[in-house]
C-alpha cells in the first residue's frame, strides 16, 4: 500500500515538476530549499496515524503545512527574494560617471528582483566608442552563463547582419534594457524595465552615441515611448533625447533577432533595415 502510494507521490510531484519546466521555470528563487519527498513522506504518515480518527481530522491534517526541511540558503538571508520586484526610489546615477561604475552600481542595485534569479550580470559588449549603439531587451539563458549579450542563437544572427554591412563588434556597442535575465526568457514586466531604465538612460548619456539601433519591439516602446509595434516603426528614424542633455540621437527601429529567427519571411526587411543603417551612419559617422 505504501508502495503504491510513494509511486503515486513520485508520479504527481515529476508531472509538477515537467508542467513547471513547461511553463519556463528553470531556478528555484526560494531562499531555502525544500526537499518536498520528506515534507510529504511526513505528511502521508501523519495521515495515516490519523486515519484511525474521524474524517474531519483527516481532512484538517491533509490542509496542514508539510515541514520545511534542510535549509542552507545560498544567498543571505536578508535578500529581498519575495520583497516587491522592484525599486520604489529611483537611483541617483548622476555622480556615476564611467561605464565600469555604472556596471558596479548595477551590481550593488538592490531594486529589481530579476537579479536574484539570474546568474550573471549582462551590462555590455562590443566597442563603447564605435558611435553606435545597438539595444536589444534582455539576456537569455546564454547571455545569462557567459554575461555577454547576444551570444546565443540570435547572437549569432545578428553577427552575420551586422557583418553584411561590414560591422562587427568591436564597431557596434551591445546592450538591452534589462540587465538581469527574466526567468525562462519570458517577457520582461513593465515594473522590471522601469526599475532598470534609469541606469539605461545614464549608459546611453555615458556612451553617447551617434546613433542607436533598437532591436525589437520592447526597446523600441521604452526608448521612443511609442506603442506602435516594429512593423510600423521600422523604415525611418526617430530621435532620443539624452538625459539633461539638448541633444539628441536618432534611433533606427528594426527587428528583434529572435523574431527573425521565428519569423524568416521578415529577413528581407530586416536587410532593408540594415542598407539604411549604413546609409544612416556613412552620414552620421563620417
Ligand atoms: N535577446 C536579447 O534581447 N538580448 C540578448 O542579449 C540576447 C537575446
Amino acid at each position: 500500500m505504501s508502495d503504491i502510494r510513494s509511486t503515486e507521490s513520485l508520479r504527481s510531484l515529476l508531472a509538477m515538476l515537467q508542467w513547471q519546466v513547461d511553463l519556463g521555470v528553470d531556478e528555484t528563487i526560494a531562499p531555502a530549499a525544500q526537499d518536498w519527498r520528506i515534507a510529504w513522506a511526513a505528511a502521508d504518515t501523519d495521515r495515516a496515524g490519523q486515519m484511525t480518527a474521524d474524517t474531519d481530522t483527516v481532512r484538517t491534517v491533509s490542509r496542514r503545512a508539510p515541514p520545511v526541511v534542510a535549509v542552507v540558503p545560498d544567498r543571505p538571508a536578508a535578500t529581498p527574494l519575495l520583497a516587491e520586484p522592484v525599486a520604489q526610489v529611483t537611483p541617483d546615477l548622476r555622480a556615476v560617471d564611467t561605464l565600469a561604475a555604472l556596471a558596479e552600481s548595477l551590481r550593488t542595485f538592490d531594486g529589481c528582483t530579476l537579479k536574484y534569479s539570474a546568474t550573471n550580470l549582462v551590462f555590455a559588449d562590443g566597442n563603447p566608442n564605435s558611435g553606435v549603439m545597438l539595444i536589444g531587451e534582455a539576456p537569455g539563458e546564454d547571455e545569462d552563463r557567459q554575461g555577454r549579450p547576444f551570444v546565443g542563437p540570435s547572437g549569432r544572427l545578428l553577427d552575420r547582419m551586422l557583418t553584411g554591412i561590414g560591422l562587427d563588434r568591436a564597431t557596434v556597442y551591445i546592450t538591452n534594457i534589462l540587465p538581469w535575465r527574466p526567468p525562462g526568457n519570458r517577457s520582461p514586466t513593465q515594473a522590471e524595465i522601469s526599475a532598470c531604465l534609469p541606469f539605461l538612460e545614464r549608459h546611453i548619456t555615458l556612451v553617447a552615441p551617434r546613433l542607436i539601433v533598437s532591436l525589437g519591439g520592447t526597446a523600441a516602446k521604452t526608448l521612443l515611448g511609442r506603442h506602435e509595434g516594429v512593423t510600423r516603426l521600422r523604415g525611418r528614424h526617430y530621435e532620443y533625447s539624452l538625459q539633461g542633455d539638448a541633444r539628441t540621437v536618432p534611433v533606427l527601429v528594426t527587428f528583434h533577432p529572435a523574431y527573425l529567427l521565428r519569423s524568416p519571411a521578415r529577413k528581407r526587411d530586416a536587410w532593408l533595415d540594415m542598407i539604411l543603417l549604413k546609409r544612416l551612419l556613412s552620414e552620421r559617422l563620417p
